[in-house]
């Protein structure tokens, strides 16, 4: 004898251990209430169509809906031996009202069950996750407001490039988070149909109306092949994607603050709320959120690598295989959502140190390209203008001097097309504020960036 709901065609008991190594309920409880969603969805379907009565579709939707009330309120207990949030739910209905509990099974199998079970949840956490994408945006974009004056090193290989403004190099992060958005949107659109009615594999005999389910659980139309709609995970893979390219994003957000607030740049100051201490060293305030975040980012991949290996060469349609999707999409989720909510709280009470950052930004020759530009307009082909300056920057290499501290004369000697007029170019000021073309760093193009994120 078997009392599983499926034992029928069984004559022995399930292993004990195989019941708990097969068992997902331990960590799929977060699914129930949009199982429950499903099932009334499916329950009334099932009435409207004749295919039971109406009676008792609403036997079985009050009967769901009194689980759901004890799932939310944390009474459901769930079992193992139950395998599955399915079963635990089904076993659950007919206890409460009878045989007729079992009839909400017509027409549908697990394996739709879970499909849509799974598309119903994630689409919720999406939505969550768009919201916190734009707050985090909304903090770069405060940062940049609120820091407009500031001046930074910008960097290529980590050298001293050109000066840049503070405000530009947030909004740079602001693009990326928005690219994150935008991905985000396009694969909840793509992944927003509904699976029910594949039945186990092949579609039903029954005659459902999956176009009517769809739209009650607020699906934009159905899936078009019963064989994919139980076997595809595509849209897990996607957005282990997204969140795999967004971590990469928040990872090298967080690099660049952990070396801000070093005491070798010391370009920023973290909130206390987001630091901790050294249990030795007293003098030590570690930057742990974003090193935690940067550690995060490899969970991430794992999990995105996880799925695609998961799903790799397995055959049509569903395999059991696919119960290990749930513990990498769950945990991505819950680490995205972490790791954004955090950030944008973080990067709001950043303290910027402009005059730190405008001392280093000096340094390093970073109006070098200025002084070739400056050449080139006064008529020399670029690449002679670029010796000319490289020579110009070697000359105060050997007298420890900077570029804007050289004399007309010291100039002159380089080029006798340098004039007074040099001196206008290359202040860091003059720098920044002559990039002022669309997407460039002058102040001017940041306002004008930034008022275009405030009317889009
Ligand atoms: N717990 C299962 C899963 O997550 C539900 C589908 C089970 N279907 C089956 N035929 N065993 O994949």
């Amino acid at each position: 004898m078997n009392n599983k709901l499926w034992g029928g065609r069984f004559t022995q008991p399930t292993d004990k251990f195989v019941e708990e190594f097969t068992a997902s309920i331990g960590f799929e409880q977060r699914l129930g209430s949009y199982d429950i969603q499903g099932s009334k969805a499916h329950a009334e379907m099932l009435g409207r169509q004749e295919i039971i009565s109406e009676a008792d579709a609403q036997k079985i939707i009050s009967g769901l809906d009194e689980i759901l009330n004890k799932i939310e309120s944390g009474k459901m207990e769930f079992s193992i031996a139950l395998e599955d949030i399915h079963m635990n739910i089904e076993a659950q209905l007919i206890e409460r009202i009878g045989p007729v509990g079992g009839k909400l099974h017509t027409g549908r199998s697990r394996n739709d069950q879970v499909a849509v079970d799974i598309r119903l949840y994630l689409r919720d956490e999406i939505d969550v996750i768009l919201d916190y994408l734009k707050k985090l945006e909304a903090a770069l974009i405060q940062q940049a407001e609120n820091n407009l004056d500031i001046i930074m090193p910008g960097y290529t290989h980590l050298q001293t490039a050109q000066p840049v403004l503070y405000s530009h190099h947030m909004l740079a992060y602001r693009e990326m988070i928005s690219r994150d958005r935008s991905r985000l949107r396009d694969l909840r659109a793509r992944f927003n149909l509904m699976p029910l009615g594949a039945g186990a594999l092949a579609g039903t005999t029954f005659p459902i109306d999956r176009e009517w389910t769809a739209k009650r659980l607020g699906f934009d139309g159905v899936t078009r092949n019963s064989l994919d709609s139980v076997s595809d995970r595509d849209f897990a893979i996607e957005f282990c994607s997204f969140a795999s390219i967004l971590m990469m994003h928040l990872s090298r957000l967080s690099e660049e603050l952990i070396l801000w607030s070093s005491a070798d740049f010391n370009f920023i100051e973290l909130s206390d709320a987001f630091c901790t201490g050294s249990s030795i060293m007293p003098q030590k305030k570690n930057p742990d959120v974003p090193e935690l975040v940067r550690g995060k980012t490899g969970r991430v991949y794992g999990n995105l690598m996880a799925l695609l290996t998961l799903m790799k060469s397995l055959p049509l349609a569903y395999n059991k295989d696919m119960q290990e999707d749930k513990e990498p999409l769950f945990d991505t989720i819950d680490t995205i959502k972490g790791s954004l909510k955090i950030f944008a709280d973080m990067v709001v009470e950043m303290q910027v140190k402009g005059d730190n950052m405008r001392i280093a930004a000096a340094r390093g020759f970073s109006t070098a390209t200025d002084v070739a530009d400056y050449c080139v307009r006064k008529g020399l082909p670029f690449r002679q203008a670029h010796e000319v300056v490289g020579k110009t920057v070697r000359y105060c290499v050997e007298t420890g001097k900077d570029i804007p501290e050289l004399s007309l004369a010291e100039f002159q000697s380089f080029s006798d097309l340098i004039t007074a007029d040099i001196y206008d170019y290359v202040t860091l000021e003059a720098s920044v504020n002559a990039r002022k073309a669309t997407g460039g760093t002058a102040r001017e193009a940041v306002e004008r960036e930034l008022k275009r994120l405030q009317n889009p």
